[in-house]
């Protein structure tokens, strides 16, 4: 219900590639954002929990700089989409290509971000050849060698793997795929033994969807763990795949990734992404952003919860649109890669705190839309204990412009609450921000912070940033104002 039992069986579905060739050939303006302040980015917020927050990768996306930019900033964990599956490394029998797998081990490596592997044994995207083996006892073999090739390959490389992928029904029985068919219940076993014997240092997972709340379906995993643990069959950690419908996140989803933890597996939220109908809207967004905190907090609060992974960066290229037909916009990077409220729902989740900011200044925190705010501070006297530095950079292009605004409080004092206001001259027009809600009343503009970047600490500083249009001319705002107190413009 909450998931992807819709999907329709395509186990020689390839990559969707040639959208992506077609988008690009377009070569339409991109938004390329800005590096975002270390201290903000997702990667930062799970690293100081002691988690990772990772990304399925397309290779053939990090061509483009406003993709690369994002991956290279905002995750310390990598998966590959497509390019670590059975019908990708060993598409004829015994004959393995790892091209495309090590681009993504190599683009791991080269970031400093840990890879997970993804996935040795699945009923989709397995090579034609499989189909062919009748006999249990071939299969089995053939099995064993899929993963002693790819497994070994991979060792001291990979974090983790999805070793059995999707092997349940919904309603807790086991999925009729070739290998339960042919090999039967002992299957998962094999390849669980197989995986530890070719790496016997990386964490081993089985990884499902539709089992992110207790359900049959989560409880036959559960069981199948208790099985393994008291049988000493090694099993390391528990996926849950989290491609949910807007506003399903399950209510038990805490519960439920703890109930695992309590076996002594790690867990993690592997695929995530959180499909609407679209055209999306600001009411789907603000769902969405709930839905996306709501996943971060149930893995923050569990210590056994790895960290959390998103199926893609940009809605441009989810899986979603292609297999779920009339819904999209599941990502947290819009088609143009600004950032969607997700992102402020994501971070919330993982920064630890959802409360609303309290003003510190008489300039209020949540601007109304009759509450323009000095919009030419000009040389005014600083408040008592006031001072703050801004730094404002523009990536423009004929009639668009993407802004990152630095703020920083250079204060002797803590600031709880703030808002930036500015003013512009050339008719500019903010439409779109992220980590800071922006409205604008004619030429003034107001910044007020997100939950998570409310506290700057004396000599502390947050970014923020936006996509506005201009009518050819977009001259930098002169002067601005931190909670009624001018600023210092670097
Ligand atoms: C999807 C990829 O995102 C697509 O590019 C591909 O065409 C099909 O597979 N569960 C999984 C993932 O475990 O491997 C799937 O990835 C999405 C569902």
């Amino acid at each position: 219900m909450t998931d992807d039992s819709k999907r329709p069986p395509g186990r020689h579905r390839r990559p969707l590639l040639a959208a992506a060739a077609v988008l690009l050939a377009t070569g339409a303006a991109i938004a390329v954002p800005h590096l975002a302040d270390a201290a903000t980015t997702l990667q930062s917020l799970a690293a100081a929990k002691g988690k990772t927050v990772g990304f399925a990768l397309t290779s053939s996306y990090l061509s483009e700089a406003a993709y690369k930019n994002i991956a290279d900033t905002e995750f310390n964990l990598v998966v590959a989409e497509n390019a670590m599956k059975w019908s990708e490394t060993e598409p004829s029998r015994n004959s393995f290509t790892y091209t495309a797998g090590d681009a993504v081990a190599n683009y791991a490596a080269s970031s400093g971000k840990q890879l997970y592997g993804h996935a040795l044994v699945w009923h989709q995207q397995y090579p034609g050849w499989v189909d062919g083996i009748s006999s249990g006892t071939d299969l089995l073999a053939a099995m064993k060698n899929h993963i002693a090739n790819v497994a070994g390959h991979y060792a001291g490389k990979v974090v983790a793997w999805d070793v059995v992928n999707e092997a349940f029904e919904d309603n807790g029985s086991r999925r009729q795929s070739i290998f339960q068919q042919r090999i039967g219940n002992s299957y998962i076993e094999e390849a669980f033994k197989a995986a530890r014997a070719a790496d016997p240092a990386a964490k081993l997972c089985i990884n499902d969807y539709s089992t992110d709340g207790i359900n049959a379906k989560s409880t036959a995993i559960l069981n199948l763990v208790q099985d393994f643990k008291a049988r000493g069959v090694p099993i390391d950690c528990v996926g849950f795949q989290a491609h949910l419908i807007l506003g399903q996140v399950p209510s038990d989803l805490q519960a439920n990734l703890q109930r695992f933890a309590n076996l002594g597996v790690d867990v993690r939220i592997t695929e995530l992404d959180v499909r609407m109908t679209t055209p999306s809207d600001a009411s789907k967004l603000a769902t969405q952003k709930s839905d996306f905190q709501k996943v971060f907090t149930a893995c923050a609060n569990v210590t056994r919860c790895t960290g959390v992974t998103v199926w893609g960066i940009t809605d441009r290229y989810s899986w979603v649109p292609e297999v779920f037909s009339g819904y999209g916009a599941a990502l947290i990077w819009d088609d143009n890669y600004n950032r969607k409220p997700a992102y402020d729902g994501a971070a919330a989740g993982f920064g630890g705190t959802t409360t609303t900011p309290t003003p510190t200044t008489p300039t209020p925190t949540t601007p109304g839309p009759t509450t323009p705010g000095p919009t030419t501070p000009g040389p005014t006297t600083p408040a008592p204990g006031g001072g703050c530095a801004v730094g404002y950079t523009v990536n423009q292009w004929n009639t668009g412009f993407t802004a990152t605004v630095n703020v920083k409080n250079t204060s002797g004092t803590a600031i709880n609450g703030w808002t930036l206001a500015w003013s512009y001259s050339a008719g500019q027009t903010v439409t779109q921000s992220w980590s800071a809600t922006v409205t604008q009343s004619g030429s003034a503009v107001t910044a007020a912070n997100a939950a998570w970047n409310a506290a700057l600490p004396a000599g502390g500083s947050t970014s923020f940033g936006f996509n506005g249009s201009h009518s050819g001319s977009n001259p930098a705002p002169a002067a601005f104002s931190l909670n009624g107190t001018a600023c210092t413009v670097a």
